[in-house]
C-alpha cells in the first residue's frame, strides 16, 4: 500500500503519522509541499518515508492520494499531480470547505467531477500549522465527513473509509451544501469573529496592558485567532456566500445586545445570556 501526501503540514502530516503507527505491512507514505521547508521537516521527523521531489514524483505508484492544501490550493495540487495519478488510485481531500472543493475538482478534470475522488473533512484540528505540529492522535474518536458526489465509485469511497478508520477517526457522509452551511456556523464565522475580536484590541490605545492582564476566559476564546490567516482567508472566500449571511446576522444580534446595554434593559440582556448558556450547556456532551 502506497499512501502519497500532497500538502505537508498539519493535517496531512498528522494523518502520515497516524497510519504509519497503526502501520500495515509494506505501507510506504511518500509526501510533496510547495514549501521546501516542511518537505526537509517531514523527511527529518520520519513522518513520509520518502519525498521525491515533485507532486507528481510523490503521487507515482500511489494508491491513495490525499490533498491536505488550503482550500483555495486544490485546484493547483490537483493539476500538479493529475497525469501521474495512476488508473487504479484514489484521490482524496481534507478541506474545510467541501462545495468549493468539488466545484474546483470538477473545473480541473474537464468539467466533471471524477468517480476516484473522495472529497473528506476531518473534525479535527488545532490552531497551529505546520508538518512540526503534527501528531498520529490528532484524529482519534474525531469524525471525518465524506461529501459523496453523483458517479463516485462505491471503492473509491469504501477505501477512503477504512483509511479514516485505521488513524482512530470515525467516517460520515453528509450532503456538501449542508456540510458548509453547518461548518459556517460553528466554525467559520467563529473565526471570523476571534480575529476580529483579537485585532480591535490590538488598536485600542491601552493595548499593552490588556494582553498582559488577560486570564483564562480570554485564552479560551481567542485560541483560534491563532490559527493560520492563509488557511482561514481561504475557507472564508470559499464559504462567502453563508458566512457573511451568518456575520450579518452576528453583526444584527450584537447591535441589538449594545442597545441593550446603552438603554439599560438589564432583564433582556440576562435573558439572552440564559439562552445561550442554556443551549450550550444542552448541547456540550455532543461537542467533540
Ligand atoms: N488545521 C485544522 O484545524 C484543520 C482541520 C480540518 C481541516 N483542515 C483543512 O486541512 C487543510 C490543510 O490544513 P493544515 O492545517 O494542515 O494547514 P498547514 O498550513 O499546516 O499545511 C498546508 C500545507 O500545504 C502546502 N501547500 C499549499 N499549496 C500547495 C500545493 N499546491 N501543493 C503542495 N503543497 C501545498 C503548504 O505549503 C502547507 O505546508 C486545509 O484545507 C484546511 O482547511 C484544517
Amino acid at each position: 500500500m502506497k499512501l502519497a501526501v500532497i500538502g505537508l503540514g498539519l493535517i496531512g502530516g498528522s494523518l502520515a503519522r497516524a497510519l504509519r503507527v497503526g502501520r500495515s505491512a509494506g505501507l510506504v507514505v511518500t509526501g510533496f509541499d510547495t514549501d521546501p521547508k516542511q518537505v526537509r521537516l517531514a523527511v527529518d521527523l520520519g513522518v513520509v518515508d520518502q519525498a521525491p521531489g515533485s507532486a507528481q514524483a510523490a503521487v507515482q505508484g500511489a494508491d491513495i492520494i490525499v490533498i491536505a492544501v488550503p482550500v483555495l490550493h486544490t485546484a493547483d495540487a490537483l493539476k500538479s499531480i493529475l497525469p501521474a495519478i495512476g488508473t487504479t488510485a484514489v484521490v482524496t481531500d481534507v478541506g474545510s470547505t467541501k462545495q468549493s472543493v468539488l466545484e474546483d475538482v470538477a473545473k480541473v478534470c474537464g468539467g466533471k467531477l471524477p468517480p476516484w475522488f473522495v472529497a473528506g473533512h476531518p473534525i479535527a484540528g488545532t490552531e497551529k500549522s505546520g508538518v512540526a505540529n503534527a501528531f498520529a492522535e490528532l484524529f482519534h474518536g474525531h469524525r471525518v465527513i465524506l461529501t459523496p458526489h453523483a458517479g463516485q465509485s462505491a471503492d473509491a469511497r469504501d477505501r477512503v473509509r477504512k483509511m479514516w478508520e485505521a488513524a482512530g477517526a470515525r467516517v460520515v457522509e453528509m450532503d456538501a451544501a449542508r456540510h458548509d452551511q453547518i461548518f459556517a456556523a460553528t466554525s467559520h464565522l467563529p473565526h471570523v469573529l476571534a480575529y476580529g475580536f483579537v485585532d480591535m484590541l490590538t488598536r485600542l490605545p491601552e493595548q499593552d496592558q490588556i494582553f498582559r492582564n488577560a486570564g483564562g476566559g480570554f485564552r479560551d476564546f481567542t485560541r483560534i485567532a491563532s490559527s493560520s490567516p492563509q488557511m482561514w482567508h481561504d475557507i472564508v472566500r470559499a464559504n462567502r456566500a453563508t458566512v457573511s449571511e451568518l456575520l450579518a446576522r452576528q453583526i444584527s444580534d450584537l447591535s441589538e445586545m449594545l442597545a441593550m446595554i446603552r438603554s439599560e434593559r438589564w432583564d433582556e440582556l440576562k435573558a439572552r445570556f440564559e439562552r445561550a448558556r442554556a443551549a450550550r450547556e444542552r448541547h456540550l456532551s455532543q461537542i467533540e
